[in-house]
């Protein structure tokens, strides 16, 4: 099957087979007998870079339902099955005035990847609005249901991406949502752009997220793209001081246990590479964490550009970039 279509960097790569599914029937039909030798989920495609032909089983999720599950006066449980749209999600709790996942709008790919990435953009992620997780676990066809304090998130990270990788299918995720107003505008110029569309309301967050993200980030319609190569990365707070000597203007923000978060598109346009191209790949000229596929490219060309803005951060910095896309 051809996977041109079905991921966001339109690199012409080829799967063996496909298997669309609706339900956990469908999964266990499929799993019953064994897992096969090669599988994996492949959802909207957006955080994927195909290097070569997958000579495995892709499985997508179809099931796309949304309904409120419990509501209290001031919360309501949500839950969203994994082939739903990201931001279809966000588009339908906005309209029904329940906050939570209003800055992530925009962000593109399916429900059911946001808690394997812990999706996140303007100071939010999806971890403080997931209650749980349900999966389907393919040694014993059964569906579990993981509760937030079990998934292990951290910035871009979860048990989703380690113990549990290649053992579970996620089906479905719900989500607790406010009534209460709980406007979090604090990420760079989301305060600005709220304000210039007058004031915090869930609308007018959702449209100024939605206002930068389109100022900065490629349209994956228009150019081959998979959002942030890299993830930012994650120093020791004597790193990140010695390299604010020698750099005054570097951004950092505070991680977890006390280290910093470096913003690898700064680093990267720093050491040169923003707009950078290479035949048909390139750093994007407006966001230089995003590598643009212009046409044609291969996912060993992305590879090859994407070591190469690596060794420059590298070398300027000493500082190492991980790739944040998923590399087959
Ligand atoms: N910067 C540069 N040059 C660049 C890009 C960024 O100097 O080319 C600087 C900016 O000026 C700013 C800092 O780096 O001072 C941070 O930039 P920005 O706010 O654009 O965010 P980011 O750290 O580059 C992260 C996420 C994005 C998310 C934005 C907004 C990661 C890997 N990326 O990018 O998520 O939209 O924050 O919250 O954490 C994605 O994951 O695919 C993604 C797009």
């Amino acid at each position: 099957i051809d996977l041109s279509g079905r991921n966001s960097f339109h690199v012409r790569q080829r799967a063996a087979r496909l298997v669309e599914f609706e339900t956990t029937d469908d999964l266990t039909a499929f799993f019953r007998k064994g897992a096969p030798a090669k599988w994996t989920v492949l959802a909207g495609g957006n955080n994927i870079l195909f290097t070569q032909d997958f000579d495995g089983v892709l499985l997508t999720p179809r099931a796309a339902s949304i309904d409120v599950v419990a509501e209290a006066p001031d919360a309501v449980a949500v839950r969203a099955e994994a082939g739903v749209e990201w931001d279809d999600l966000v588009a339908w709790a906005v309209e029904r005035d329940l906050w939570g996942i209003e800055n992530l709008s925009l962000i593109p790919g399916k429900v059911g990847a946001a808690p394997v990435q812990n999706i996140g953009a303007y100071g939010a992620e999806a971890k403080d609005a997931i209650e749980s997780v349900e999966m389907f676990c393919t040694d014993t066809c059964n569906t579990l249901i993981l509760s937030r304090e079990h998934c292990a998130f951290g910035y871009r990270e979860s048990v989703f991406k380690h113990a549990l990788r290649g053992r579970v299918v996620i089906t479905a995720v719900t989500f607790r949502l406010s009534r209460r107003p709980r406007p979090d505008l604090g990420y760079g110029d989301l305060l600005r752009e709220t304000e210039a569309r007058g004031g915090a309301t869930l609308r007018n967050i959702r449209e100024a997220v939605c206002a930068i993200r389109r100022s900065k980030l490629p349209d994956t319609a228009v150019l081959g793209n998979a959002g942030s190569f890299f993830k930012n990365p994650v120093v020791e707070a004597a790193v990140a001081e010695r390299l604010r000597t020698d750099y005054p203007a570097l951004p950092l923000y505070p991680a977890a246990e006390g280290r910093m978060k470096l913003a690898a598109g700064w680093l990267i346009e720093q050491a040169g590479m923003k707009g950078h191209r290479e035949g048909c790949v390139g750093v994007h000229d407006q966001q230089a964490l995003v590598l643009v596929n212009y046409g044609g490219a291969t996912g060993g060309e992305v590879l090859a550009l994407a070591h190469k803005v690596q060794e420059a951060v590298r070398a300027k910095f000493g500082v190492e970039i991980a790739a944040e896309v998923n590399v087959l």
